[in-house]
């Protein structure tokens, strides 16, 4: 649903910025965690479980709110692919707030290794024991971080065209 408001809703625009600061840090989090053999690599993950888990929560209530309160129109006179590459990039981060922390969980149930989130709650299994798997859903992990830090560099870069080049109200339309 397209709406003829100027600005998203407060509550999608919260979660926006929430959820930035938690994915850039879980970017970061995650490339530290494999770099480091030391005792840090149990604090570092010990972080990214619990916080992955969180990203899934916020992105299952974001999901709706996007589709209950719609977008902001983009500017009349911005080419028609930019508009099309700022659609299909905002579905691209959509998919992967869900998948990313979905393929986590399932890349450890497939070594059998335990998912303790918030208070010591374990969460179940949601694939077999397979470490053929395991090496598939880590390989799709690795390579969906790569491509989640490359979009939101591009979305970076969109942002500030939009906020100090073009100064055509997008940037306000997702500014805290
Ligand atoms: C938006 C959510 C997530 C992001 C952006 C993210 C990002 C990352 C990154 C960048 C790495 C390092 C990959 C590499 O360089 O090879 C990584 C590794 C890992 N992540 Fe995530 N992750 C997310 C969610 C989760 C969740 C929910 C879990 C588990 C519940 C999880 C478990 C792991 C594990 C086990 C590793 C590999 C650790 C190792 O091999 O030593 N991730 N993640
Ligand atoms: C770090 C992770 C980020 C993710 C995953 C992300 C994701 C998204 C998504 C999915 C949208 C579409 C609106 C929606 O449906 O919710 C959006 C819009 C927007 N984001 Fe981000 N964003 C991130 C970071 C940033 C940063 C760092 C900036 C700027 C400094 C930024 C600026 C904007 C702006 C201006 C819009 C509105 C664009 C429009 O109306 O089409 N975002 N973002």
């Amino acid at each position: 649903m397209i709406t003829s408001r100027t600005r998203f809703a407060p509550s999608q625009r919260l979660l926006h910025w929430l959820m930035a600061v938690c994915i850039l840090a879980m970017l970061f989090i995650g490339v530290g965690m494999v770099s480091t053999v030391a005792t840090r690599y149990l604090t570092l993950v010990a972080i990214h479980k619990p916080l992955g888990i969180a990203i899934l929560l916020l992105a299952l209530i974001r999901l709706p709110l996007r589709l209950h309160h719609g977008a902001p129109a983009l500017p009349a006179d911005l080419p028609e692919p930019m508009k099309l590459a700022a659609r299909l990039s905002h579905y691209v981060f959509y998919a992967l707030m869900i998948v990313m922390p979905l393929l986590g969980w399932a890349m450890l149930s497939a070594a059998a290794y335990p998912v303790v989130i918030f208070g010591g709650v374990h969460l179940p299994s949601i694939v077999p024991l397979n470490p053929e798997l395991h090496t598939v859903l880590w390989d799709a992990h690795h390579y969906l971080a790569l491509a989640f830090l490359a979009l939101i560099l591009v979305h970076l870069g969109a942002a500030l065209f939009h906020g100090l080049v073009r100064r055509d109200g997008v940037f306000e339309a997702m500014a805290p």
